[in-house]
């Protein structure tokens, strides 16, 4: 692909940039819908772009591709003697070991397999040692975070702090809310789902430590972006989600410090949390099991697993240079369309420090009416709404949302400049066709797209966006 192709927007090119740009050029890796072509509203049909990575990403080919070989074994876990229960018993319990590894955990953290960071952080939520004086306190979170991790906290003795405009304010504030003592534990994101701004967790998992609290990192959008080595920035809990890491298959984690979970409520109460079960009793199980009750998914646990061994295996500089190409553009081009603005939390944010989200709204048009219209007009998918953050997109001035780019390891320069393009297109020419709102949600009118068969009523079905409403 040339590169003349994207200098339209910016200064004439280096070296450097011209080798960054033919990089991004191509995805990174290979992922499973590449080509989807989807159909246009005028008729015709494009290749998909895919621009809602941070809601789910797709899978990664190699992962599919290993779901496809183990699922000939796909037997019970931990409860049969035959052979296909004891390979898949295995290769639930080595999912655990490279999904500690992958996250540089402490030997004898605990690795416990859930449905997603939500389901994740509500553990840890019934695990706070309440009734231990010792260690019984609040939890700490600022306003920025995803309803994940906020409501679960709203359950226990909590506090929340309004971040500051800039991110070294932000960590004074937060210093000084533990210096007054009393918090437990410090909930925090390691990167904004709304902005992609990342938060210095090594710097605030010091600080909870020299207050006498831990820290839980809520990593759903972090890890799919970048290392994370929870040893050695001392973080005590880490949770994330398989289907935002290329394995959309159902699972999520939990991993950290064994003591609290040993000790907390059992999650899912039920066959395999306990070690005896009377009639009216019970003598729980400690480790994973006590939290896994009822039958695992072994292949949700195992295909995260296997993207997470992709993802440690990909060349560090290549990884960041793809990915900071491809938003360098996205964000330079959208720049440059009047009436546009590019949102982020804090004033004093480093480029380098932000993952593959991109925030924006075009003045003068709803959010929810821009993503039907790049939808139906141009194939791109992207996320539009309040993005389960509502206290966030309340502060920032976006109380009815706003539209959420994002991408990762599939992605490639040309899914950015069509959609640059497409908001150009509608600021030159406007809607080029009628748009109503059906069930909350703006669709094309008279939509007469065909879909697949075994996806029924699909157009104008899809109802209000989770997390855009009250
Ligand atoms: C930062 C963050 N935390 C938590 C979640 C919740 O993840 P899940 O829906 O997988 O539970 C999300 C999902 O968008 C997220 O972006």
């Amino acid at each position: 692909m040339s590169t003349a192709t994207f200098t339209s927007h910016a200064l004439p090119l280096d070296d450097d940039a011209v080798q960054q740009l033919s990089r991004a050029s191509r995805p990174l890796a290979a992922v499973t819908g590449a080509e989807l072509q989807a159909p246009l509203i005028q008729g015709g049909h494009i290749r998909y772009a895919n621009l809602d990575y941070g809601a789910s990403a797709p899978a990664l080919t190699v992962v599919s591709a290993y779901l496809n070989e183990i699922l000939p074994y796909y037997a019970s876990v931990h409860r049969g003697a035959g052979y296909a229960s004891q390979i898949s018993t295995s290769v639930y319990e080595n999912a655990r070991n490279i999904v500690r590894g992958f996250v540089g955990g402490r030997p004898d953290d605990a690795v416990i397999f859930t449905r997603n960071t939500t389901d994740s952080l509500n553990l840890l939520a019934g695990c706070l040692p309440v009734s231990d004086a010792k260690h019984a306190g609040e939890v700490l979170y600022l306003d920025i975070e995803h309803h994940a991790n906020l409501l679960p906290w709203q359950g226990v003795p909590h506090r929340s702090i309004v971040a500051a405009e800039t991110l070294s304010e932000t960590v004074a504030t937060v210093r000084t809310a533990l210096s007054q003592g009393g918090v437990s534990l410090l909930a925090v994101t390691g990167a904004s789902n709304v902005t992609g701004e990342i938060l210095p967790i090594t710097e605030l998992a010091a600080l909870a430590h020299e207050f006498g609290a831990r820290i839980v990192v809520d990593a759903a959008q972090l890890a799919p972006h970048r290392r994370i080595d929870i040893a050695g920035a001392e973080i005590d809990y880490l949770v994330f989600s398989g289907h935002k890491l290329y394995a959309p298959f159902g699972a999520g984690v939990l991993v950290g410090r064994p003591d609290w979970l040993d000790a907390g409520t059992p999650h899912l109460a039920g066959g395999g949390a306990v070690r005896e079960a009377r009639l009216d009793s019970v003598s729980w199980a400690t480790g994973p099991a006590r939290h896994e009750g009822g039958s695992p998914n072994v292949l949700g646990a195992a295909t995260l697993a296997r993207a997470t061994q992709v993802i440690a295996a990909l060349d560090h500089d290549e990884w960041h240079a793809h990915e900071a190409a491809i938003r360098s553009h996205l964000v330079d081009g959208l720049k440059q369309i009047d009436g546009v603005t590019v949102h982020q939390i804090f004033s004093d944010t480093n480029p380098q420090d932000t993952i593959g989200v991109v925030n924006f709204s075009l003045q003068g048009y709803d959010a929810g009416l821009v993503a039907a219209y790049l939808a139906a007009e141009h194939g791109i998918g992207l996320r539009d709404g309040r993005f389960c953050a509502h206290p966030l997109l309340k502060r920032l001035g976006l109380p009815s949302g706003s539209l959420r780019a994002s991408f990762g390891l599939g992605s490639r320069l040309e899914d950015a400049t069509r959609l640059i393009a497409g908001i150009e297109a509608l600021k030159s020419n406007g809607l080029g066709w009628d748009y109503v709102v059906d069930a909350g949600r703006w669709v094309p009118a008279n939509d007469h797209r065909s879909y697949p068969e075994w996806a029924p009523n699909t157009p104008g079905t899809a109802g209000a966006a989770p997390c855009t409403t009250d």
